[in-house]
């Protein structure tokens, strides 16, 4: 159970090698959290992830789990789920993608769907129906300011956010009044392991600003976070501008 002021005991985290979901459970495990269950794919860099909080003190088990392969989801997610209530699911595997690549190459594109998509509508579902059935807990998933207004730089990452974001508004909407607590983190451009060797875009941000905003949101149970706050005015001005104005922007 989370602790009076929203701090998880226990937490899964998909996409357990994840610059931003690591710094965030770091944050957990140094307030209360207690047990992690690490999903991804297998790999030494999954197995360094689970040393590391280990050395925090947590309990730290790890999962095999690939988003793209949704079929598995129900049995891999299940059993983790089995072995005791999750207090948090922070979904955060995806992928970026090569723009310039994916447009000349289809199937890296759908790759990037299936990815950062369909595997979280699988695997978002499953978790909602045993957090669900458990009766409390929470569902943060790392959306994207990408996601918010499609860009010709990135429009295929950025429709497949636009989709998970959607996708997570109305599981929020759903579980509303269920005792589940559904949050949306959107994110601007984060320096992690994704976006290394890339241009920095303004108001850039870390894996541990990231992370702050994570368990203030827990705390307040608040249903959309964006990284930085500022974000949000900016992207709302920026949803409404003409597609004229939007399309010749440098951005
Ligand atoms: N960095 C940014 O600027 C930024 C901004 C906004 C939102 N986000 C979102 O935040 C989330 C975390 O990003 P990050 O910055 O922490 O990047 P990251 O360190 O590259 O993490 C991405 C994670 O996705 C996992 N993943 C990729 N494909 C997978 C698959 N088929 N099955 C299971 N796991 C898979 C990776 O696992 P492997 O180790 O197996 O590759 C890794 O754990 C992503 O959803 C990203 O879109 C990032």
């Amino acid at each position: 159970m989370k602790d009076a002021f929203g701090i998880p005991q226990s937490v899964l985290v998909l996409g357990g090698t994840s610059e931003i979901a690591l710094a965030t459970v770091r944050r957990l495990v140094a307030r209360r959290t207690r047990t992690v269950w690490l999903a991804g794919r297998p790999s030494p860099t999954l197995e360094e992830a689970a040393e590391g909080l280990r050395s925090q003190g947590a309990d730290v088990r790890t999962v095999a789990f690939d988003a793209l392969d949704p079929g598995s989801h129900e049995s891999v997610l299940g059993k983790v789920f089995a072995e005791g209530d999750i207090d948090m699911v922070l979904l955060a595997f995806g992928i970026l993608g090569d723009q310039a690549r994916d447009e000349r190459e289809p199937m890296n594109a759908v790759r990037v769907a299936q990815t950062n998509y369909t595997g979280a509508v699988s695997a978002g579902l499953v978790c909602a129906r045993a957090l669900q059935s458990q009766g409390h807990g929470s569902l943060v998933v790392l959306s994207s300011v990408a996601g918010e207004r499609a860009r010709r730089s990135n429009f295929i990452y950025g429709s497949s956010k636009a989709g998970l974001d959607a996708f997570t508004q109305g599981l929020g909407d759903a579980l509303h009044g269920t005792g589940v607590h559904v949050m949306v983190v959107r994110p601007g451009f984060v320096r992690s392991r994704m976006t290394a060797g890339l241009e920095e875009a303004p108001l850039s941000t870390t894996p541990e600003e990231v992370a702050t905003a994570i368990e203030l949101g827990l705390r307040r149970r608040t249903e959309t976070v964006w990284v930085p706050g500022m974000l949000r005015l900016i992207m709302s001005a920026l949803r409404h501008a003409p597609r004229a104005v939007f399309r010749r922007l440098p951005i």
